[in-house]
């Protein structure tokens, strides 16, 4: 299987999924894409040898659907089987999304359905949590709302900032989502449960 990974930023959890794909492992990285042209991550993929691509958004302004094109282009020359979502910040419509549905996933930093969008950690610690974490699941037109493959649990301690907690999810992620992607790839769509070591 040929894996398509997009970034925003540090690109922490691309690492991790590139680093796991060797082996008996039944997929590769064929590319690793971000919107954002000074996404660290983007050295680091090129570190490991994975093609890069940028699609800044910016130029497209409000324009989704000529930004989502550019991606689609680029997505066109790697022919990926699956694309995952890791740290990827901007929206896809419904447009873009129906083309990768079933092969397209995501991680988000809460145990959905709570904690849709942004922000999750500060408000798992506003509601007084005493868990909380992060999910993998596939991506439907709805915000952090498709079908959930696996969720990493972490512990909410007393005194914990949303950063400390961002930290310990973080974590979650990194095993998370190697897990998820590799049951993914052989065609297991078992939701997997993991807690905090
Ligand atoms: C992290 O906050 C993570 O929870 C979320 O995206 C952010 C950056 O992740 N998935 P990464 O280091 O770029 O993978």
């Amino acid at each position: 299987k040929r894996v398509a990974i997009f970034i925003s930023g540090g690109g922490s959890n691309m690492v991790k999924l590139v680093e796991s794909m060797t082996g008996d492992h039944p997929a590769r990285p064929v590319l690793v894409l971000s919107n954002n042209a000074g996404a660290g991550g983007l050295a680091k993929a090129a570190e490991m040898g994975v093609p890069t691509a940028v699609v800044d958004h910016r130029p497209f302004k409000g324009d989704r659907e000529a930004f989502q094109e550019a991606l689609q282009a680029e997505l066109v020359k790697a022919a990926p089987d699956i694309l995952c979502l890791a740290g990827f910040m901007r929206v896809l419509t419904a447009s873009f999304v129906q083309n990768w549905q079933g092969r397209m996933l995501n991680i988000h930093p809460s145990l959905l359905p709570k904690y849709r969008g942004l922000h999750t950690h500060a408000r798992a610690l506003e509601a007084g949590d005493a868990e909380h974490g992060c999910t993998v699941h596939e991506v439907t037109p709805e915000l952090d709302e498709g079908p959930i493959l696996g969720q990493a649990v972490v512990p909410v301690r007393a005194g914990d900032t949303p950063d400390d907690l961002a930290a310990r999810v973080l974590v979650q992620e990194h095993r998370l989502y190697p897990a998820v992607l590799r049951r993914f790839a052989e065609g297991n769509r078992e939701t997997l449960r993991l807690s905090a070591e």
